[in-house]
């Protein structure tokens, strides 16, 4: 019975919070291990990260399928080949083919860069988040994990942090705070769920 968690990362950007989970798996923190980085931009960052870490790394182009079944199926296949047992989005913008979240389902987390329910949904990534929380005059941000459905930034929401934000905040000062935010939270909550999928596999 394998006593590590098998996760595949997704990431479409820099993949600071792909590499805060590695670090934490590594470091045994996180009962798991990251087995493969999929991404759908060949110059992510998160890729470069991958190889240098020594994690298989695989390109998912959407379009180079005929539709969403088709590529479902092809990404299931190498999810399976590679045995991965659960899943996390890290800055990944596109939304899974549905076959891939059934599969997966409460197996698949996000990380958002605010309080969702509050500024999520489609377009509601990077810059374009903070900024609307600012221009909403909003006293608090902060992260959100969640389980992944078929709806942008909907599923069931796992943990929240807040922090305040402040007067002078630019967005870029807000996604700065979050970012640091999200590097300790990400891997807390990844590392309960792992050991809550561990404890079951034993029962
Ligand atoms: C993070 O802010 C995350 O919440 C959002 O995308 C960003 C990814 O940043 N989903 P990075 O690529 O992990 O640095």
């Amino acid at each position: 019975m394998a006593d590590k968690l098998r996760l595949a990362v997704f990431a479409s950007g820099s993949g600071s919070n792909l590499q805060s989970i590695i670090d934490s798996c590594r470091s045994g923190s996180i009962p798991g291990e990251v087995v493969l980085v999929i991404s759908n931009k060949k110059d992510a960052y998160g890729l470069v990260r991958a190889e240098k870490a020594g994690i298989d790394r695989h390109l998912f182009l959407r379009k180079s399928f005929s539709d969403s079944d088709t590529a479902g199926h092809h990404l299931l296949g190498i999810l399976n080949e590679h045995g991965v047992d659960m899943i996390a989005l890290a800055g990944y913008l596109r939304k899974l083919p549905p076959v891939v979240i059934k599969a997966y389902r409460h197996r698949i987390v996000n990380i958002h860069p605010a309080l969702l329910p509050k500024f999520g949904g489609k377009g509601m990534y990077g810059m374009r988040v903070h900024r609307a929380v600012i221009e909403a005059g909003e006293k608090e941000s902060g992260a959100t994990i969640h389980y992944t459905d078929e709806i942008y930034d909907h599923g069931q929401i796992i943990e929240q942090e807040k922090i305040p934000v402040y007067p002078d905040d630019t967005p870029e000062t807000l996604a700065a705070r979050v970012l640091e935010v999200e590097h300790q939270l990400y891997p807390r909550v990844i590392k309960s769920l792992a050991e809550k999928i561990l404890k079951e596999r034993k029962q």
